[in-house]
């Protein structure tokens, strides 16, 4: 029967819900860092499925593990256990600061289970006065109603009623806007190591010890959202390994399967022994094939010839997005860290990232934006040099059909 439908742009406004605007191509496979469209057209990808595809399109050994997954068994749901969620959980565990996982479907559902484990923790401690989560202005969370809450967007969260409450937000980089809200109500302050959808803006050192200490002097845990930085796109595991700081509970999502759909909380024991049976849960969180992958990946990334190419590759983007600066003047700042960089644009193309974007598309290259001003790279962190090379070329057409005027 599927033969007989053609797959098209116009059958997505036909059928599907509106709440996403797809580009106009409809890619069909990927190998590596590239990508092929319905058409057999060609594009480099550096946007990696929004920081998901951390290892490229079809690399052997994820497309070897979930295939031989697939052969033994599917599903089981969390009544009972099974061998590939065991492996992954016990290999995050022994990496991490965290003696416990909880896995789940995506990163919202991550956090969601990281809010709920912080105020029942707050709560069987401390009383039903302790309820605060302190967040972030611009910070991403997700698209549940806790998630988008605690998001700092509020254009996220408005038009749907009643918010979840005791959600307040500080403002990024700022450690008084923390210390003028924090007391011992706050049950826990969470934050993007780098905020990702808010503009590619890491949060310095100073600031992310300064949160740990208040979060320490008020007995409020301190959550780390790994889900866009974590699984070595900063050139660490984790990038809270940058600062010398740990997190209560860490979460990840989106790398960590490949481009399968799973997430995880992690934390210590003595936090987690708060979520007991039956308090939460997720039909698919450990589904064997997601954990599979996962492993795969895992196994794959953390090695330290794998960091050790995230940060040369992100030497090449730099020097690249540099060239092309001197050339046709349109960023004023080059920022983030590892395969996460942000190239923001300066006072003359302020608000225009969509249409590099879009003329990035037009010439066979993927990018994504974070925001107005920024044009976001994300892509695979073993993508080789020759076709990081290729996409500049690329991109150097996109620039020169903007800054030409002919958009
Ligand atoms: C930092 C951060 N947290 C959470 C999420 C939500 O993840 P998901 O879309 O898998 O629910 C995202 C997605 O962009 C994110 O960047």
């Amino acid at each position: 029967m599927t033969g007989q439908i053609q797959p098209t742009r116009a059958l997505f406004d036909d059928v599907m819900v509106p709440n996403y605007a797809p580009a106009g191509i409809i890619p069909v496979k990927g190998k590596g860092s590239r990508v092929w469209d319905q058409q057999d057209r060609e594009y480099i990808d550096f946007a990696g499925g929004i920081a998901v595809s951390s290892l490229g399109h079809c690399h052997p050994a994820l497309v070897s593990a979930l295939t031989m997954q697939a052969e033994k068994i599917w599903h089981l749901s969390n009544v009972m256990t099974n061998e590939p969620a065991l492996r992954l959980a016990k290999k995050l565990v022994d990496a991490t600061f965290a003696d416990k996982v909880y896995f789940a479907n995506s990163g919202a559902e991550a956090n969601e289970a990281a809010f709920k484990l912080a105020r029942r923790w707050a709560l069987d401690k401390f009383g039903a006065q302790k309820d605060q989560i302190i967040s972030f202005s611009k910070s991403f969370h997700g698209r549940t109603f806790f998630t988008v809450t605690v998001g700092g967007q509020a254009a996220y969260s408005d038009g749907f009623g009643p918010k979840p409450g005791a959600v307040v937000h500080a403002e990024f980089n700022n450690l008084d806007s923390v210390k003028a809200l924090i007391s011992d109500k706050t049950c826990a302050v969470v934050l993007e190591p780098i905020q990702g959808e808010g503009g590619i803006i890491p949060g310095t050192a100073e600031f992310i010890q300064g949160v740990r200490e208040l979060c320490n002097q008020h007995n409020a845990l301190l959550i780390m959202d790994e889900v866009q930085t974590g699984v070595g796109r900063t050139g660490k595991l984790y990038a809270y390994m940058h600062y010398g700081v740990t997190p209560d509970i860490l979460t990840t999502a989106k790398s960590l399967g490949g481009g399968f759909p799973v997430g995880a909380m992690l934390t210590t024991a003595e936090i987690a022994s708060h979520l007991k049976v039956g308090t939460h849960g997720s039909t698919y969180g450990g589904n064997p094939l997601a954990c599979a992958v996962a492993e795969a990946v895992f196994d794959t990334v953390n090695h330290a010839d794998v960091m050790a190419q995230v940060l040369s590759n992100e030497q090449l983007f730099r020097q690249q997005l540099a060239g092309l600066n001197d050339k046709y003047h349109v960023f004023s700042e080059i920022r983030g860290q590892g395969m996460l960089l942000g190239a923001v644009l300066n006072e003359q193309y302020k608000g225009r990232s969509r249409d590099f974007f879009l003329a990035a598309a037009d010439h066979g290259l993927m990018a994504l934006v974070a925001g107005p001003d920024v044009i976001r790279f994300a892509p695979s962190l073993v993508i080789t040099p020759e076709d990081i090379m290729d996409g500049m070329q690329r991109f150097e057409q996109a620039i020169k059909q903007v800054v030409s005027g002919k958009q």
